[in-house]
């Protein structure tokens, strides 16, 4: 019952997971991932192409770009700013560790929030920006050039 309730506080705002113990939010996370996506689309005002079958830490990261306001500056699925680019495909442009690396110093335009997210939050924020992409499409690699050198054996 209580995690029923805590969930219906998340909907109404995103941000009030910070008051959970991480207990509880495990527990309604967990919740949320067994919604029906066109329900959990609503709740999470995320388009349900990116929230259906998505794991429950893949999901609180769509908590944290609502409660952290990303998209006041970026878009998904045709909605929000438009100060920064859309995030529809982002993981087919970035790497893991370009999302992490933009995310927390910020740049060209963009606050940073290494400040203002906890190490957990960016996990989960990183975990989703990672399924942004098409279903055809290949995740971001890292260039060759840019590896660091295979190690003598
Ligand atoms: C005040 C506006 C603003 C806010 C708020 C903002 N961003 Fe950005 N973001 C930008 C701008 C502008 C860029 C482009 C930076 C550049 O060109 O170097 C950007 C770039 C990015 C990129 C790289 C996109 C690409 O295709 O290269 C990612 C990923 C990103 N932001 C994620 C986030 C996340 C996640 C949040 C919330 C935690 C957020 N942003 C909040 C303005 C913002």
């Amino acid at each position: 019952m209580r995690s029923l309730l805590a969930l219906a506080d998340l909907i109404v705002d995103p941000s009030r997971i910070n008051d959970l113990t991480p207990d509880e939010a495990r527990a309604i996370l967990a919740q949320l991932a067994t919604l029906q996506a066109p329900l959990l689309a609503k709740a999470l005002a995320t388009p349900v192409a990116y929230v259906q079958g998505r794991s429950p830490l893949e999901l609180q990261g769509a908590i944290v770009v609502q409660s952290k306001q990303c998209r006041n500056c970026h878009s998904l699925g045709g909605e929000g700013g438009a100060r920064g680019p859309a995030l529809d495909g982002v993981a087919t442009r970035l790497t893991r560790d370009q999302l992490i690396r933009q995310v927390l110093q910020g740049g060209g335009n963009m606050p940073a929030y290494g400040k203002n997210l906890t190490p957990a939050e960016v996990n989960a924020l990183v975990a989703f920006l990672q399924t942004l992409r098409p279903a055809n499409q290949p995740p971001a690699r890292t260039p060759v050039a840019m590896r660091p050198p295979a190690r003598a054996e």
